[in-house]
Order: C-alpha cells, then sequence, then structure tokens
C-alpha cells in the first residue's frame, strides 16, 4: 500500500503548529476536494509542451490539443459506463456548474415536481428550485437513510406532474449510498427522468450509467485527485433539447450565424461555450486512467479499513455522537465519510483546535447541506427560526453542525490514531480551549487568542 500514499503530491509535508513546531499535514478533507495525483500533475506538465487552442486551430500543437481533448471527453464517459452513441460528455468547471447547466437545459415548466432528497448537498436542490417545483424525500432521522418507501409514496402521489427525480450517489455528510437502481427504476416508471448527483460516489465506487439506466450524471475532477477545475455532465443525447438556445450563447456553440439568425450545434458544442479547459480534462483523463489501473476494489479495502478503525475509537471515547451509520462494520452501502460531535465542544472550536494544534486538517459545519445537517441534529420549528434569524443577521457563533472526517485511499491508520489520540487529550482539556480560542462571529470559526498566520514563509500568495 505504500506506494499509493506516494502517488499524492505533498503527502507527509511538514507543516506548522501552534506551538512553534510542525507536524507531516494528515488531511481528513477529502470529501471537499482531494490533492493531486503526481502522475496527474506530471501528465499535465508534459501536456504544457504542446497546448494550444483546440477544436479549429490547424498547427500541430492544436491538433495534438484537440486530440487529447476529445480523448479524455472518451475517458470521461467510458469510465461511467456511458456509450457514447447515446450519451453525451459535456465538460465545465465543476459538478454545481454541471447540474446548474441540466437544471436550465431542462427548462422545465413551473407545475413540474422536482423530487430530490433531503440529504442533498445544496448543489443538488437549489439549482432546481428554479425550475418546476422542488419536493424533498425525507430520511430516517435515525440513520440518516433515504426512506425509499416514501420516495416510492412521494413519486405516486405526484406522478402526473413529476418531470424529474435527482438524487445523491452518496451523501457528502454521512457517506450514505443511494440504492441507484432501485431509485432509477421508481422514477422511470412514474415516466420521470432520473438524475444522479455523483460528486461524491464516482470516485470511490464504480458506476454504471447504462446498467443502473441513468439519464444524467455529474461528477467532478477535484474530489478525483485531478484539481485543474474541471467538472463533467453526462447526459442522454436524446434529451438534451435541441430547440433550447446555450445559457452561454457565444464562440464555439453555433454551426452559423448571420446578423439575424443563429444555428447551434450540437452536444456537447453548443454546450461548452467559448474556450474549454483543455488542461484540466487532461487531468481528469489522467487520474482516471489512475483509477482503471489501480482498481476500486484495492482503495475501497484501504478506505474500509480506516472507517472501522475510526469507528472502533471514537466508540471508545467520551462524549461522542455519530451521525449516520456507526457500525464499524457495516460498510457495504457507506463511503469513508464521518461526521460527529464531541460533547458540548462547539464543532467549530474542534475543528480548530485539530488544525492548529494538531495539524490535521477536517471540515466543519453544514457541508453544504443545511436541512439535512438540521435534521440529523433534531433542530426544528422555532429554534431553526431563531437560528435562521441569526444566521441572516450574519452571526454564525450558533451555527449547527459537526466534525468530518473523509478519507481518501492514501490516508493511513496512523493518522486515525493520531487524530483519536488527539480527541481523547481535547476531551481531557476541554475547559483550557474557551480561553485559548476566540470565536468570529461573522464567520463561525474559532482562532487562536493572539495567534496571527504567516504563510509567507510557506507561499508567496
Ligand atoms: C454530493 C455533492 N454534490 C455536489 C457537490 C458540488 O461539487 P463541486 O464543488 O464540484 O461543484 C459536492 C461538493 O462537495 C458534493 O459533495
Amino acid at each position: 500500500m505504500k506506494h499509493l500514499r506516494q502517488a499524492i503530491v505533498g503527502v507527509d509535508r511538514e507543516l506548522p503548529l501552534m506551538n512553534g513546531g510542525t507536524a507531516p499535514y494528515i488531511n481528513f478533507d477529502n470529501a471537499a476536494s482531494t490533492p493531486s495525483l503526481r502522475r496527474v500533475l506530471d501528465r499535465v506538465n508534459a501536456f504544457m509542451d504542446f497546448y494550444s487552442s483546440i477544436h479549429r486551430g490547424t498547427g500541430f500543437k492544436s491538433r495534438l490539443s484537440s486530440e487529447a481533448y476529445e480523448a479524455c471527453r472518451r475517458l470521461a464517459g467510458d469510465f461511467v459506463g456511458a456509450d457514447p452513441e447515446e450519451y453525451t460528455v459535456i465538460f465545465g468547471k465543476n459538478a454545481t456548474e454541471a447540474i446548474n447547466k441540466l437544471s436550465y437545459r431542462l427548462r422545465l415548466s413551473p407545475e413540474k415536481v422536482v423530487i430530490v432528497s433531503l440529504l442533498e448537498h445544496h448543489s443538488n436542490d437549489l439549482p432546481w428550485r428554479h425550475q418546476g417545483r422542488v419536493l424533498h424525500a425525507p430520511v430516517n432521522r435515525s440513520d440518516g437513510k433515504i426512506d425509499l418507501e416514501d420516495l416510492q409514496s412521494m413519486i405516486h402521489e405526484h406522478e402526473k406532474d413529476l418531470a424529474l427525480v435527482a438524487i445523491s450517489g452518496a451523501s457528502n455528510v454521512t457517506g450514505h449510498i443511494t440504492p441507484l437502481r432501485e431509485v432509477g427504476a421508481m422514477a422511470h416508471a412514474a415516466g420521470a427522468l432520473f438524475m444522479v448527483d455523483g460528486a461524491q460516489l464516482v470516485p470511490h465506487k464504480p458506476v454504471n450509467m447504462t446498467a443502473d439506466d441513468i439519464d444524467f450524471l455529474t461528477y467532478s475532477a477535484h474530489k478525483m485527485y485531478a484539481p485543474f477545475g474541471t467538472g463533467v455532465l453526462v447526459a442522454r443525447r436524446n434529451l438534451m433539447s435541441r430547440e433550447i438556445p446555450p445559457e452561454y450563447p457565444g464562440g464555439g456553440t453555433v454551426r452559423c450565424v448571420s446578423l439575424t439568425d443563429v444555428a447551434w450545434d450540437d452536444s456537447p458544442f453548443r454546450d461548452e461555450s467559448g474556450s474549454p479547459n483543455v488542461v484540466g480534462a487532461v487531468a481528469l483523463g489522467e487520474a482516471i486512467r489512475f483509477f482503471q489501473e489501480v482498481g476500486f476494489s484495492r482503495m475501497e479495502k484501504i478506505e474500509h479499513d480506516l472507517i472501522t478503525r475510526l469507528l472502533l475509537g471514537l466508540a471508545r471515547l467520551p462524549g461522542v455522537e455519530i451521525y449516520g451509520n456507526p457500525d464499524p462494520f457495516d460498510l457495504d452501502q457507506r463511503l469513508g465519510v464521518v461526521p460527529f460531535n464531541l460533547g458540548d465542544i462547539p464543532h467549530a472550536l474542534l475543528a480548530a483546535v485539530l488544525a492548529y494544534e494538531y495539524g490535521i486538517g477536517v471540515r466543519n459545519g453544514c457541508f453544504c447541506a443545511h436541512p439535512y445537517i438540521k435534521c440529523l441534529l433534531g433542530i426544528e420549528g422555532e429554534a431553526e427560526k431563531r437560528l435562521g434569524e441569526k444566521i441572516r443577521r450574519n452571526d454564525r457563533r450558533d451555527l449547527p453542525g459537526a466534525v468530518r472526517i473523509s478519507f481518501g485511499f492514501y490516508n493511513e491508520a496512523w493518522e486515525v490514531d493520531r487524530l483519536l489520540g488527539a480527541l481523547e487529550e481535547i476531551w481531557e482539556e476541554r475547559s483550557r480551549l474557551v480561553q485559548a480560542y476566540e470565536v468570529v462571529a461573522r464567520t463561525g470559526e474559532y482562532v487562536p487568542r493572539g495567534h496571527e498566520d504567516d504563510f509567507s514563509h510557506w507561499f508567496e500568495l
């Protein structure tokens, strides 16, 4: 396994602690963004000698760059089981843009219903709120899973107006995996389309759009060790209306233009206005090759061992509350994403102490899934209203949330042990923390009193 860790850029980097020392940085925030693979960076560097304008340039470099871009497009579809005859692969900047693009392209009428679930990332909820009527399929509060019976009833009840069921392949908060085939079958049986937000799932599990009968899938390269600004929308060609003009009309989107008329090109070209991010596509293509060579099962085994170790360790600590599935051996339908709180230590304070004193990078807060977090934490009614009012006034001191650990295949057991040791110490010293740190009302973040970051020693910004 050792050489898999060495595949990552910047791993084992010694970085500063608040006490003036350094420690090898531990990154447990992979659900947000993964670091780059070394071979992705090398590939990008090698490509830069040939990088040029694509598609209509006639020079050798342009021809080579165009071919590289289109080869990566083929890889990006093939990786998720999308036959190019049936599906179009559209590159953009991230998964959020891809979902917004789809919401624009489907252009639903206001009476149409879109069913999402309560566990969605905001990126697969808010774009739909401007397109038709969005309904949220409930989740069970106890385990945070989508209630499939409730989802089925909701689909039945709204069958007449239902246009789309749009669901996360896996939650970025609890790591729960959605049974895609089952949900897709429910959607299609009701005559609706089926879209999967694959931002979390695609980097961790094989996805096959054809086998699972998925109409639309989105995913993001920066969560797949290729952080060069590429997101992907894979869509059934026959569902991408030719009638609706591109949301960003301009260069690259047309067949011909007169002063009074425009003939739009086919997808993907009409959907990629302006000069595309060729470098980002090359980076994603190389990451996909890595995934194909290493294989999901090998990465999954590593991540499963880490989840088990973490959950067993957390269960031994006092005051820990885990959200989602706390069973260390029930691993099939989850990813390595674990949210928790430690007693009444504010999540933002805990995350700050882990970062400043132990060199451990985690994420805390609501993880762009406010409705889901409020459900998991049981915040509703008047309490939710009061909180909302305070946050609207830009005071985030009481922002609800949790600390989230999310693994990549390169994380190791000693890193989990260091985290567990840190949590134990933090719990014992919890009375010291309130004095040592202060909270910034506007952001809700805690910072050590009197501390100022000086990044210039490390990287000139
Ligand atoms: C489930 C899920 N969907 C969508 C997104 C948005 O992805 P991006 O940052 O690539 O726009 C994220 C990002 O964390 C996510 O976890």
